[in-house]
């Protein structure tokens, strides 16, 4: 989409990060989510500054303000901030396993302008030229609809009750084709 410009986050981002992720929870999410369930999804997002460190990590701005941010990750974590429990920083294997994509915020006055589908497209064609031919993610319910618009199919379906009550989690996953194509959506 014209008007946004992406590069890639640095650790001087991470206080800046840290705001619009609180306010996109707190917003485009909560639409999804009872109030007890948005409480508890702060324990279970947020901010993974592994995924930084590894300049993995997206920003798209407009005229210089933060419009969205997400990336993807050849690490086993599938989702969460550097405080939630069961992280697995050990990396995944391209070509056998799949890339994650992670931790995707877009900042309330700017949903539903294409940021989510920009950074998207950006982090598969990353994983697929690091090797791998297939990602995988844990959706939120405010996610999903653009995972399943992006050609994202459903794996399972679970909560995670790590956080007080129980969220309402979806794992996916895409097949990711050739340089070129429009990407897969596991037909096959
Ligand atoms: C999920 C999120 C990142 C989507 O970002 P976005 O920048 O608004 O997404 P896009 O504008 O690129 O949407 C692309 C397409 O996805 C679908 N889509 C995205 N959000 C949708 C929604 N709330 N309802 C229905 N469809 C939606 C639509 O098909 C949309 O295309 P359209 O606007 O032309 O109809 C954003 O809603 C968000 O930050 N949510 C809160 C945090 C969160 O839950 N993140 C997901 C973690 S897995």
């Amino acid at each position: 989409m014209t008007g946004f410009t992406v590069r890639i986050a640095t650790e001087a981002d991470i206080p800046a990060l840290v705001v619009l992720m609180d306010r996109s929870i707190a917003g485009p999410l909560a639409a999804f989510l009872t109030p007890a369930q948005i409480a508890a999804s702060r324990r279970l997002m947020g901010l993974d500054s592994q995924i930084i460190a590894d300049r993995t990590y997206l920003i798209v701005e407009a005229d210089d303000v933060l419009a969205g941010c997400g990336g993807w990750s050849g690490r086993i974590t599938a989702y969460g901030g550097d405080h939630t429990p069961g992280r697995v920083p050990a990396p995944l294997t391209p070509g056998v396993d799949a890339a994650r994509i992670r931790a995707m915020y877009t900042t309330p006055e700017f949903v539903r302008r294409g940021v989510g589908r920009l950074i998207l497209a950006l982090c598969e064609a990353a994983a697929r030229a690091a090797g791998y031919d297939r990602v995988e993610l844990v959706a939120t319910m405010g996610g999903e609809p653009l995972y399943v618009a992006n050609g994202y199919r459903e794996i399972e379906r679970f909560e995670d009750d790590r956080g007080g009550v129980a969220v309402p989690l979806v794992r996916m996953g895409k097949t990711l084709k050739d340089a070129g194509s429009s990407g897969g959506n596991d037909d096959a």
